[in-house]
């Protein structure tokens, strides 16, 4: 069994995290938390989309948003781009990476983006043809990678499917989403197996949901198959909200503590860390979902 050395971590927190939230975030407690977010040592941090703002209200200020970070040198700040509109909106906004996010499951593509697989992957093309000209670099994700929330079971094939069209036409790395946190570590393994025939296994991050509890498990177990990337929302902070009883992504902070623990190296700073999950939590007045976090606060 081969651990990776090092592991990069995606922040997830402020747009997938937030993108459910059903009462608006201010647009400087968004900026506050992307700042301790930087502070923390996280080198990618996915700060919103330029979706419908009448399909998910929450991300409607994202173009005011981005334009209002305090960048930092050597971090990056993906927006979720779904057609040529957002794209128009991310290019406008001086965006200069965006994410495309397919899914292994039709039902769940009509849900969330209102059309069939193959008509994603056209409209992703003619994203990632524009996208291309204008320098963009566009990350890919395929969502219910280990079961859909309308069809039940995936087969690890019509994943592998998805994310060889997502990065044959130009994205420099897929995150495979396990949406509804329904996966095992076995099935994850298997998931891993077959994608990575056609994406080399550098190439991909795992994004999973911990509903049922599985989270940190099944990364532990795609962790052993070669992956080094892992998205995750401080505080697991989080939902879909095209996938109903969906919880949180991963917490970055009980993915940290494992990595720690592990001895693999992710250059994140846990006490930064928790200060940011505990700025966002306050102003959600919401415990953490993240272990790592309560069992800190309580100790520290
Ligand atoms: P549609 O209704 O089919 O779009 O929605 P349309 O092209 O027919 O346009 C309808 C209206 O939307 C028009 O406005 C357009 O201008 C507008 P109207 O004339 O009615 O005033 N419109 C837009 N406005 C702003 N930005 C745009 C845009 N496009 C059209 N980009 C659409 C299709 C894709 C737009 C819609 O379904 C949508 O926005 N979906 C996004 C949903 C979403 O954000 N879901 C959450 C993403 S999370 C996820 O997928 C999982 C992931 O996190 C991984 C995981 O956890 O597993 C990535
Ligand atoms: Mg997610």
């Amino acid at each position: 069994m081969q651990l990776p050395k090092q592991v990069k971590i995606v922040e997830v927190g402020a747009r997938d995290g937030l993108q459910n939230e059903p009462t608006p975030v201010p647009l400087e407690i968004k900026l506050g938390l992307i700042e301790r977010l930087e502070s923390a040592g996280l080198s990618v941090i996915e700060a919103g989309s330029f979706v419908s703002p009448k399909w998910v209200p929450q991300m409607a200020s994202s173009a005011e948003l981005f334009q209002q970070i305090n960048q930092k040198p050597g971090v990056s700040y993906p927006m979720l781009v779904p057609n040529l509109k957002g794209l128009e909106g991310a290019l406008a906004a001086g965006v200069k990476e965006i994410a495309i996010f397919a899914a292994a499951s039709e039902s769940f593509t009509q849900k969330n983006i209102n059309c069939t697989i193959e008509e994603s992957i056209a409209r992703y093309s003619d994203v990632m043809t524009q996208a291309k000209q204008q320098g963009l670099l566009v990350r890919g994700y395929v969502s219910c990678v280990l079961g859909c929330p309308y069809e039940g079971e995936i087969a690890p094939e019509r994943v592998a499917d998805v994310a060889r069209h997502l990065y044959e036409m130009g994205c420099y790395e897929i995150s495979l989403g396990d949406t509804v946190g329904v996966g095992t570590p076995t099935k994850a393994q298997q998931m891993i197996d077959a994608v990575s025939q056609f994406v080399p296994v550098e190439k991909l991050a795992a994004h999973f949901h911990d509903t049922y509890g599985q989270a940190l498990a099944n990364l532990y177990a795609v962790l052993q198959r070669g992956v080094s990337i892992i998205d995750s929302s401080v505080s697991g902070l989080g939902g879909c909200p095209y996938a109903k009883g969906a919880s949180g992504n991963v917490a970055t902070e009980d993915v940290l503590y494992m990595l720690n623990g592990l001895g693999i190296k992710t250059g994140i700073d846990m006490d930064k860390l928790l200060q940011a999950g505990d700025y966002i939590s306050r102003h959600l007045q919401r415990e953490p979902a993240s272990k790592v976090a309560r069992a800190l606060s309580v100790a520290g």
